[in-house]
């Protein structure tokens, strides 16, 4: 594990404290336009008790809570579960610190969630099996695990080019992109930030992609078949020109 930045607890991972203090601001994926027809669709699926794999602050789990739902957490990051007992109705969802691919936490669910592209934070494909295989063993039988991921760009990469930017932005002396090996599946997304007296940062956080076969596969190696796949939260169809599934897979 590497610190972000000086102050941070190593074993936070990719979030710590100098992150978790920004995650919950206002508008874009905090706000309800976003929040709301997550919580809507897990709510639906939801048929006893929920848990959320990588809960974060509790952006989606604290909400749902508030609709009645019983929800539990796992999450890597003190710094990130430190927030959610500050939240208004926080105090219901209950949150063990451990990593998701092999965590274990009491009780059946009848729903595992894993959502804002956090599978891929899981850089190894073996990890990511394990994460399928430890959202199966906390699953009733017939119960459902359910993955939001974006996918990979690999569409807008002409051969002999592996980087895509995503924002360019010299205003605010920002520039962000993506860098893929597609041999191995890693890719990095790179945040670079210049101020106005010229110091910088670099920010380089590695990921993993999976296209959404290898994710049924793996779901198969954990004894789940796929149940759904949307190209988002309302539900319509996945297509060849998603650029994110929303997929669920029964126990
Ligand atoms: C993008 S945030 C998403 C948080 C929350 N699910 C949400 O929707 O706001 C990713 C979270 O995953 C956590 N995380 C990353 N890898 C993890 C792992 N292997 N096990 C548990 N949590 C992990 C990070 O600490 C971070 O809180």
């Amino acid at each position: 594990m590497i610190a972000v930045s000086a102050g941070d607890d190593p074993a936070d991972g990719w979030f710590p404290e100098s992150v978790a203090a920004g995650y919950d601001g206002p508008g874009g994926a905090n706000g309800a336009e976003a929040v709301t027809p997550v919580v809507d669709v897990l709510e639906g699926l939801a048929d006893g008790p929920v848990l959320e794999f990588a809960v974060g602050t509790g952006r989606i789990a604290v909400p749902l809570a508030g609709r009645g739902v019983s929800v539990s957490g796992i999450e890597l990051s003190r710094a990130m579960a430190a927030r959610i007992p500050g939240r208004p109705g926080g105090d219901a969802v209950a949150v063990t610190i451990g990593d998701m691919t092999s965590t274990r936490v009491d009780g059946e669910f009848s729903l595992v969630y894993l959502v804002y592209n956090t599978i891929s934070n899981v850089t190894t494909q073996d990890g990511q099996v394990e994460v399928f295989r430890n959202a199966a063993a906390h699953l009733r039988p017939g119960g459902l695990f359910l993955i939001e991921v974006g996918l990979p760009d690999l569409r807008r990469l002409p051969p002999g080019q592996d980087v895509v930017p995503f924002a360019i932005s010299p205003d605010s002396g920002y520039v962000g992109f993506d860098q893929y090996d597609v041999a191995t599946q890693e890719f990095t997304s790179n945040h670079v930030t210049v101020s106005p007296d010229g110091t910088g940062r670099f920010l380089r956080v590695p990921f993993r992609y999976a296209w959404p076969a290898e994710m049924d596969l793996m779901a198969r190696i954990a004894g789940m078949r796929l149940k759904h796949r949307w190209a988002d939260w309302d539900r319509s169809e996945f297509t060849a020109t998603s650029t994110k599934h929303v997929s669920i897979w029964e126990k």
